[in-house]
């Protein structure tokens, strides 16, 4: 077997670390970045992942591939972890482990590395998937058991080996980034009754910074996926960048929260995702716009388990594929545009239509033209309550006022 490792390589000081700590160890390290939209200077990190030896430096253009197939089919599905996780970090996982397993194929390597710890959801994400998609492929998690057990013991082997890292930018959390959002942990974080300083957000203003005025983002959809903003039609990239600005001028898209990990820890996560909390306010209320009540109400189901399937690293997997073929269905009507209205940390829906509406004004309307039969609510409702009819007889007997 070779000794040819592809390492999902960051940039940052534990990637880097990883890169000399492999070699060391006599593997050839073949440097693998995913573009997912994090805005990373890729030329820097690519000189660094050559000085501190990797034997060659891949950077892939995942950008497109990542919202339509990947967040795409999380807005579809509403995807939210414990109700205030879009899932940027959860998302990304899968597609870079699929990306490291393409290029150990294409480099002939026979390891695939990466630089989590044995504490986080990361981990478990990229195993899961690389073993899915190729059970052949050597596994390697330096960080999970090397002798450096703190970021100061880092930071000294980095020093000792010449590894050229920000050592002037203290880096007092652990932050995650991509075009979908930002996950922030660790540092001072970890007291969950303690407030953030603004600085450690990327994309959002707080509050106090927020534009004065309000903004409105009307965003198209065309089955499920969002194609225009503010009456432009827009690619799927530009479309995330533009009202992630909108929104985080309008300090939208922040979510604090402590989340329980699949790995059974309690922890404190600082998310942001300007541009994910307005799609996914929005497509909530076209879909309550043209799906029928019981679609809807199983598609919430849905949301919850399809959710989960991201978060647990269960991206590739068949009852994943089952789930989106259901969602898919359940798309086709949803096209339209809703209106919002964003101000000072807030996002509301302020209007919708659709050609596939199931509203109908000559039933909802209490003025004229109403075509309602009133009539017939009072045979309903002696059925519909039929199984409870005498049932709590005497219940409250003595108790005055109360039946
Ligand atoms: N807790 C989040 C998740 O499991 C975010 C993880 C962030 N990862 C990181 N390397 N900072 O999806």
């Amino acid at each position: 077997m070779n000794k040819k490792a592809v390492l999902a390589y960051s940039g940052g000081l534990d990637t880097s670390v990883i890169i000399k700590w492999l070699s060391k160890k006599g593997y050839e390290v073949i440097a693998y970045m995913a573009d997912l939209g994090q805005e990373a200077d890729f030329d820097t990190y690519k000189k660094r992942a050559i000085k501190t030896g990797a034997a060659k430096v891949i950077v892939e253009d995942l950008k497109n591939e990542f919202v339509k197939d990947f967040v795409f089919k999380s807005l579809k599905a509403n995807a939210i972890y414990e109700s205030g996780y879009l899932l940027a970090t959860a998302l990304s996982r899968p597609i870079i482990a699929k990306g490291l397993v393409k290029t150990a194929r294409r480099e002939n390597a026979a390891f695939v590395a990466h630089g989590c710890t044995g504490k986080g959801n990361d981990q478990v994400r990229f195993e899961v998937t690389i073993r899915a998609l190729n059970p052949n492929l050597q596994i390697l998690a330096p960080a999970r058991e090397w002798e450096l057990k703190t970021r100061s013991e880092e930071m000294e082997y980095a020093k000792k080996n010449n590894i050229p890292v920000d050592t002037t930018k203290k880096k007092p959390y652990s932050i995650d980034v991509n075009l979908w959002g930002v996950s922030i942990e660790s540092g001072k974080l970890e007291d969950p009754y303690y407030e953030p300083d603004e600085e450690i957000y990327q994309l959002t203003k707080g509050i106090d910074k927020a534009k004065a005025q309000a903004s409105y983002a009307e965003v198209e959809f065309k089955s499920g996926i969002p194609v225009g903003l503010n009456g432009r039609a827009a690619g799927c990239v530009s479309l995330i960048s533009k009202l992630a600005k909108i929104a985080g001028d309008a300090g939208v898209g922040r979510s604090d929260m402590i989340e329980n990990r699949l790995v059974g820890i309690k922890s404190r996560e600082i998310y942001e995702a300007p541009a994910g909390w307005p799609l996914y306010i929005a497509h909530k209320a076209l879909e309550s716009l043209v799906l029928d009540r019981e679609t809807l109400h199983f598609k919430d189901l849905v949301a919850a388990k399809y959710a989960e399937l991201i978060y647990y690293g269960l991206w590739y997997t068949p009852l994943k594929e089952a789930l989106d073929r259901f969602i898919d269905d359940t798309q086709k009507r949803v096209s339209g545009v809703v209106r919002l209205k964003l101000h000072k940390g807030n996002c509301v829906v302020v209007g919708r239509k659709s050609p596939n509406s199931l509203y109908k004004k000559e039933l909802a309307t209490y003025e004229k033209g109403d075509i309602f039969d009133h009539s017939l609510a009072k045979g309903f409702i002696e059925i519909w309550g039929l199984p409870y009819k005498g049932l709590y007889k005497g219940l409250y007997k003595g108790q005055e006022g109360v039946v």
